[in-house]
């Protein structure tokens, strides 16, 4: 494919929403509704994979962050619900992260327990403010919603939002989207669970940024199906290998600020962030996509 054509495609594959800024290699960066801040649009997410304490595997997480950051990667995110993640993450944190944007979440009971949750979560770290707070899961989010508005207004969080994933309580988060000022919103999309697709659209409307979860389902889109030939749409989107595929058709909504995929190995990372260059599938294509993989 052409230059020409694959800007034709990402043309087709955004719009006015999020414009590419550029086409191949440089990463396509998407603008944060509530500011117009760009963002890559791959960020790295730390559920299992950064829960670990051992100080080898701490390290090797910190070559995970220092390759992220290099390959244009800015949006790390993680909870207090994944173990020793946020401690791996302040601990691990490399020199070339001048660019991080820092999103974790509260997850708790109760405007007190939620309160010193955040600032553990801060302290472990190891950030002076954080750049995205989301209530994790939607649990207790009326009370953490009101506890972080007032932060963002103290200038102690730049922005705020809510999560879930898996599918769950999708009419909550819609509800949430609608009537309350948030920044992002966070959910699970992938070319197995496309569950949330009505919400990129109230995300679009309400100019909410989205965050994608489970770009990889989890990790359960790879096994017997991916070990097949990647249909001849790999070759037309630039990829090589089927995780590429899974992430430009996540990255081919144009309302999906940011996918953060998941992984402790970086060869993985390295393939992942690939998919930030070259064109994003068409309409027409991502219905391939789909098809191609439920058969294969
Ligand atoms: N409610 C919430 O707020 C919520 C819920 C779920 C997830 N999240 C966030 O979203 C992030 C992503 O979701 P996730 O971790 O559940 O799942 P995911 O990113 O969909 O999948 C991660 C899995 O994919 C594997 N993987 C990554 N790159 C690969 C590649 N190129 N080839 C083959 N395997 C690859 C990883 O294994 P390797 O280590 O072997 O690469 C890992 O097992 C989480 O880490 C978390 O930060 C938030």
């Amino acid at each position: 494919m052409d230059r020409r054509r694959a800007l034709g495609f990402l043309a087709a594959g955004f719009s006015a929403l999020a414009p590419p800024v550029g086409a191949e290699g440089a990463g396509i960066e998407r603008a944060i509704r509530s500011s117009g801040e760009r963002l890559a649009p791959l960020g790295l997410g730390t559920w299992l994979t950064f829960d670990v304490s051992d100080a080898g595997q701490r390290r090797a997480r910190g070559e995970i962050l220092r390759e992220f950051f290099d390959l244009g990667g800015r949006l790390v995110d993680s909870s207090p619900m994944y173990g020793a993640s946020e401690e791996t993450i302040g601990a691990a944190m490399p020199a070339n992260a001048a660019r991080l944007f820092s999103a974790s979440k509260v997850w708790t009971v109760g405007a007190l327990a939620g309160r010193r949750q955040l600032e553990n979560s801060r302290a472990l770290w190891r950030v002076k403010r954080f750049d995205l707070l989301q209530v994790h899961n939607l649990l207790d989010w009326e009370t953490h919603l009101a506890t972080l508005r007032r932060m963002k207004d103290e200038g102690r969080v730049r922005y705020i939002g809510v999560t879930t994933s898996h599918g769950r309580r999708h009419d909550l988060a819609e509800k949430i989207m609608r009537e309350e000022k948030i920044d992002f919103v966070q959910f699970t999309y992938n070319v197995n669970d496309r569950s949330a697709e009505p919400l990129f659209a109230v995300a679009a409307d309400r100019g909410i940024a989205v965050i994608v979860n489970r770009p990889f389902d989890g990790g359960g889109l790879f096994g017997a199906k991916t070990a097949k030939p990647l249909p001849g749409w790999g070759a037309e989107l630039g990829c090589s290998t089927w995780a590429g595929g899974f992430l430009k058709f996540v990255l081919s909504q144009p309302a999906a600020t940011c996918a953060i995929p998941a992984t402790s190995k970086l060869a993985h990372l390295r393939e992942n962030m690939r998919a930030m260059a070259g064109p994003l599938p068409d309409a027409t294509m991502r219905t391939r996509i789909v098809a191609d993989y439920l058969r294969a």
